[in-house]
């Protein structure tokens, strides 16, 4: 097999028979894709005409980086060749690399091709078509057209494209993507005792960095009764809305659910299992809520309600019910234009630097955490899985929110990691459990405070008249 560096080494001399031999059609597979994989940039004056019999190799894998490399040269007189491969060739992703090198020659005699692979069944080689369309001005009659006969294409990352590219205005000078890393000092280590609902009317757009929470499981418990799961699926709906509203350009919002039994009622009836994090999900994404990442949250076997008791005796199909030892803690992004790494640039080098998450981390979508208790709260969030949220979802300084604060586990959490945090619980034993936990956190230059939401308005008003 060749080395990469023999392969640099050749490289440099142009006429040699060495790359006639390592790219002959007949050579193993093995040292074929070694080669082509290999071949890195190439310099001027390459013979492309080596890539062309591997063309019509049998083996797909090398057919596409044969024609990667093609597309590398830029060189239109390759321009037939590129055009016959994307017309002829039935893997897809060899199509989509002929169609980018077809865009990337930047030929205004590429136009016509390209406008005819902007009409593609795959969506993937529209986009590639429209890509090397934009390589030239988007007033460009033929351009222009493309563009607005796409703007009603049912594909929704074409869609997508297409607005983006349709949007005059620079969106990094937006004045509310100014000041990224700001928050309102009357949010700043607030626990709000009130009814989330309410204390959310009053939170000004775009002032938190991040959410994590876990909200009430249905009628799990007696936090609250709602009549239906419909109208339960329609409260997280509106305070989520909410939540997105008061969410900064770009960030994250993470939300711990599982589904839940209702028991049966008798032998004579059916116990009753609900998905909600399955139905929450299409509400989120919905109101504006990108869908990032599922992690699983796994807790140890003897955490599990032992449901398989009878299928344990009588081993009967269809009996069959698992203990349930995960939970979901779904990643969500505020829908954006902007990279994450736009998110970045808005911090100082060193909240970037000393926000590094240094700690030996989970690298899985698995996180085997043991569950928590407390003495007051029948349900807390355990601090390992709040820390590695609050790490690796946020910067320090940042305003971490929790609309069901419970005992206060993620203030707490935040606090440690010098963030700030902003809860809201509505039953006062928890926050009067909250508060003990809070007020014992160390290193905060905004002493935690608890709030009924008349003092919050008053606060935020206060706050604005300061502006
Ligand atoms: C699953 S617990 C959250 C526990 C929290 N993660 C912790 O670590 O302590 C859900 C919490 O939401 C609160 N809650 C339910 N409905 C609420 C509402 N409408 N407004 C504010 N809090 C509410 C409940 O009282 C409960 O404490």
């Amino acid at each position: 097999m060749l080395t990469k560096a023999t392969i640099e080494h050749e490289k440099l001399k142009l006429n040699a028979p060495f790359f006639r031999v390592a790219l002959a059609p007949t050579n193993a597979e093995q040292q074929l894709l070694s080669t082509l994989k290999n071949l890195g940039k190439l310099p001027e004056g390459f013979d492309g005409q080596l890539f062309v019999p591997l063309l019509t190799h049998h083996n797909p894998k090398i057919r596409c980086l044969a024609i990667k490399n093609v597309g590398k040269l830029k060189d239109e007189r390759f321009l037939q060749t590129l055009i016959v491969f994307a017309e002829t060739e039935k893997n897809t992703l060899a199509r989509r690399e002929a169609v980018s090198a077809i865009g990337r020659l930047r030929t205004e005699n590429a136009i016509p091709i390209l406008t005819r692979f902007a009409t593609d069944a795959d969506p993937k080689i529209v986009l590639q078509a429209l890509r090397g369309l934009l390589y030239f001005k988007k007033e460009h009659p033929e351009v222009k057209r493309v563009l607005a006969s796409l703007a009603k294409h049912p594909n929704e990352l074409i869609q997508e494209h297409i607005a983006r590219e349709s949007q005059c205005q620079d969106p990094t000078e937006t004045a509310k993507s100014r000041n990224h890393p700001a928050s309102p000092d009357a949010l700043k280590n607030v626990m709000v005792c009130a009814d989330v609902q309410e204390a959310l009317k009053v939170m000004p757009d775009e002032s938190i960095h991040l959410t994590f929470t876990s909200p009430p499981y249905y009628n799990a418990r007696d936090y609250t009764i709602f009549p239906s799961y419909e109208a339960y699926l329609n409260f997280l709906t509106a305070v989520f809305k909410e939540t997105h509203r008061i969410t900064k350009e770009g960030r994250f919002f993470v939300l711990n659910t599982s589904p839940v039994i209702v028991p049966r009622i008798s032998r004579a009836h059916a116990s009753k299992r609900y998905a909600i994090p399955y139905d929450i999900h299409p509400r989120l994404t919905e109101i504006g809520w990108e869908f990032i990442d599922d992690i699983v949250w796994v807790k140890p076997d003897y955490a599990a309600k032992n449901r398989n008791g009878g299928f344990f005796q009588h081993r009967k199909p269809l009996g069959y019910k698992a203990n349930s030892v995960t939970e979901s803690v779904m990643v969500y992004r505020k829908k954006t234009d902007k990279l994450i790494d736009w998110n970045i640039r808005q911090y100082d080098e060193e909240i970037v630097n000393t926000s590094r998450v240094l700690r030996d981390y989970e690298k899985t979508n698995v996180w085997h955490i043991n569950p928590a208790t407390d003495k007051v709260h029948p349900a807390v969030f355990p601090d390992e899985l709040a820390s590695r949220i609050v790490q690796f979802y946020s910067f320090k300084g940042d305003l971490v929110f929790d609309p069901f604060g419970g005992s206060g586990t993620v203030g707490n959490v935040a606090l440690t990691h010098e963030r700030y945090f902003l809860l809201c619980e509505k039953e006062v034993e928890y926050v009067v459990r909250a508060r003990q936990l809070l007020d014992a956190a160390l290193f905060t230059d905004a002493e935690p405070r608890v709030l009924s939401l008349n003092e919050l308005k008053a606060n935020i008003a206060e706050e604005n008249q300061k502006l």
